[in-house]
């Protein structure tokens, strides 16, 4: 995969590098609150999403980014496409994703990055159709989520956690950014 560039951002696979600035925007509880388990992740689990992320990469031609600003080159945070493994309604279908730590947080960087994503799922994939599963209270993913044109189309509940979830989705052939 070649690196993307939008105007504020470089879009790229991770490095070893990554893990302490990634680790540090997973230990803020604000951050995690509605990612997963809503707990902060040490840096042992954080090496294991890297891992995740890479093998993803590998072996399906996308998957999560590292979003670090161009100038500076600190990493913002993560963004970008995987394969949940549940709950059912989505598994095995393409989920949208994205953290960033919080002083990156009301500068547009989020929606910057994702609107790539869903370019490169599009153009570089052929991937038609996305998903993203937030919680109800996530208002900040919400308005990512419509900024970017995605639709609600329901909800559905997490059996891992236990929580509500909602189900957007898009169709990519009509996305127009
Ligand atoms: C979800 C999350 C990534 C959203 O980040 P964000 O900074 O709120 O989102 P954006 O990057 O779209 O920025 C939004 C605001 O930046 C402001 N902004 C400032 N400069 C801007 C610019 N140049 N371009 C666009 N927006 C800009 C806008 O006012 C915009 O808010 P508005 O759309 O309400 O007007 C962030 O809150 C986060 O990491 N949360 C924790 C992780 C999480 O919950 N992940 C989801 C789990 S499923």
């Amino acid at each position: 995969m070649n690196d993307i560039r939008t105007p504020r951002l470089l879009l790229r696979r991770w490095q070893d590098d990554d893990l302490v600035p990634l680790s540090e925007i997973h230990a803020d509880p604000t951050v995690m609150q509605w990612i997963g388990d809503g707990r902060p992740r040490s840096l042992e689990e954080t090496a294991e999403d890297i891992e995740a992320w890479e093998e993803e990469w590998d072996e399906e031609g996308f998957g999560v980014f590292a979003v670090e600003l161009l100038g500076s080159g600190e990493l913002a945070g993560a963004v970008g496409l995987y394969v949940p493994d549940s709950p059912p309604e989505i598994a095995d279908r393409i989920a949208i994703t994205w953290r960033l730590g919080r002083v990156y947080w009301g500068q547009g960087y989020a929606s910057e990055a994702a609107h790539a994503a869903l370019e490169f799922a599009l153009q570089d994939r052929g991937i038609d159709r996305v998903v993203a599963a937030p919680r109800p209270g996530d208002s900040a993913s919400a308005n990512v989520l419509e900024k970017l044109g995605m639709t609600m189309e329901g909800a559905v509940q997490d059996p891992v956690h236990g929580h509500d979830l909602r189900l957007y989705t898009i169709d990519l052939t009509e996305y127009e950014g």
